[in-house]
């Protein structure tokens, strides 16, 4: 008998191509991703029935209001959805004996690091959406699985990779930020990973990014490169000199794959490649 597993989040940039991968992996028997609406986060009701319909063997949650800046304005809602919301989603689990892989983010950490960020680091965000997501890895059980990502670009929402394809043809200079360094993560890569984690039954805190480290500056020339652009169309600015974002981005947000690493699983591929990969995804399919 293969695996019941439950998606929340499902239509977003990760989630569709999570339920797209599960629908092809012969070790799972079924997979439903309830809308927001059938399964709203912010209704302790809506979450039950949902999960008691289905009864899943695993809920990957990974359904959140994203959007950083606007969680400065509206902590009430971040803390609801993200917060309360894993805490409607845990509980409901616990009612019918499922276990839950939450995805979590790098802004649960404060970016004053040097060195990369292990599983096992001090926490202490500095934004909203961060605290609202650290909420929500608190409300998980011992048993549970959280995974935290950065900097995620795939096929499927909006993105950076889409954004700097449009650039890239709009023409024109573009500034881009130096001084923030993190780690690209693809979703194809990610998936597969998180895909490996629950079916292997492993629990506690992983961190699944590429490999390597870079500034949004680099990321930009390497996809104007890829696309046969001019990279020096790309200019460097420091982050004193953003403005219009509420949220202060982490200036450093690398994270370590210790204990993917340390548990004999294979680390993920170096950013440039399968950035590279996207691209040439993205770009072909225009
Ligand atoms: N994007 C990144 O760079 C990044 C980095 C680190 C971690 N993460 C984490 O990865 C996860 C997925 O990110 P993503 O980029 O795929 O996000 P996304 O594209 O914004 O998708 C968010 C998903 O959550 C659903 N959702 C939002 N509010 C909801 C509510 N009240 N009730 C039920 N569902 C709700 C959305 O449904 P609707 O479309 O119907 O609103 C959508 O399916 C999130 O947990 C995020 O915190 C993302």
């Amino acid at each position: 008998m293969g695996l019941k597993v439950m998606i929340t989040g499902g239509s977003g940039q990760v989630g569709s191509e999570l339920v797209k991968s599960l629908l092809g992996n012969d070790r799972i028997e079924d997979v439903s991703a309830p809308s927001s609406e059938e399964l709203s986060l912010s209704s302790r009701e809506s979450v039950f029935d949902s999960v008691g319909l289905m009864r899943p063997d695993w809920i990957i949650h990974i359904g959140a209001w994203t959007q950083v800046d606007a969680c400065e304005d509206n902590p009430e809602k971040a803390f609801l959805v993200n917060g309360l919301g894993t805490r409607f989603v845990v509980q409901a689990a616990e009612q019918v004996g499922s276990r839950v892989c939450y995805l979590s983010t790098d802004y649960v950490f404060d970016g004053t690091s040097r060195r990369p960020y292990r599983e096992w680091d001090q926490v202490g965000p500095r934004t909203v959406y961060g605290a609202s997501k650290l909420a929500g890895e608190m409300e998980t059980r011992p048993s549970d699985l959280i995974v935290r990502t950065s900097w995620v670009m795939g096929v499927f929402g909006q993105n950076m990779a889409k954004t700097l394809i449009r650039l890239a043809r709009a023409g024109g200079t573009h500034r881009f930020v130096k001084d923030q360094i993190g780690t690209p993560t693809i979703v194809s890569d990610l998936v597969s990973s998180l895909t490996e984690l629950f079916l292997e039954g492993h629990s506690g805190i992983f961190h699944i990014s590429n490999s390597g480290q870079t500034s949004w500056y680099e990321v930009a020339r390497f996809v104007f490169e890829k696309l046969g652009e001019d990279p020096e169309r790309i200019l460097p600015i420091s982050t004193s000199e953003l403005s219009g974002y509420k949220a202060p981005r982490p200036m450093y947000s690398v994270l370590d794959n210790c204990a993917l690493r340390g548990s004999g699983l294979d680390d993920l591929p170096a950013w440039q490649d399968s950035l590279a990969g996207l691209i040439a995804k993205l770009a072909g399919a225009d």
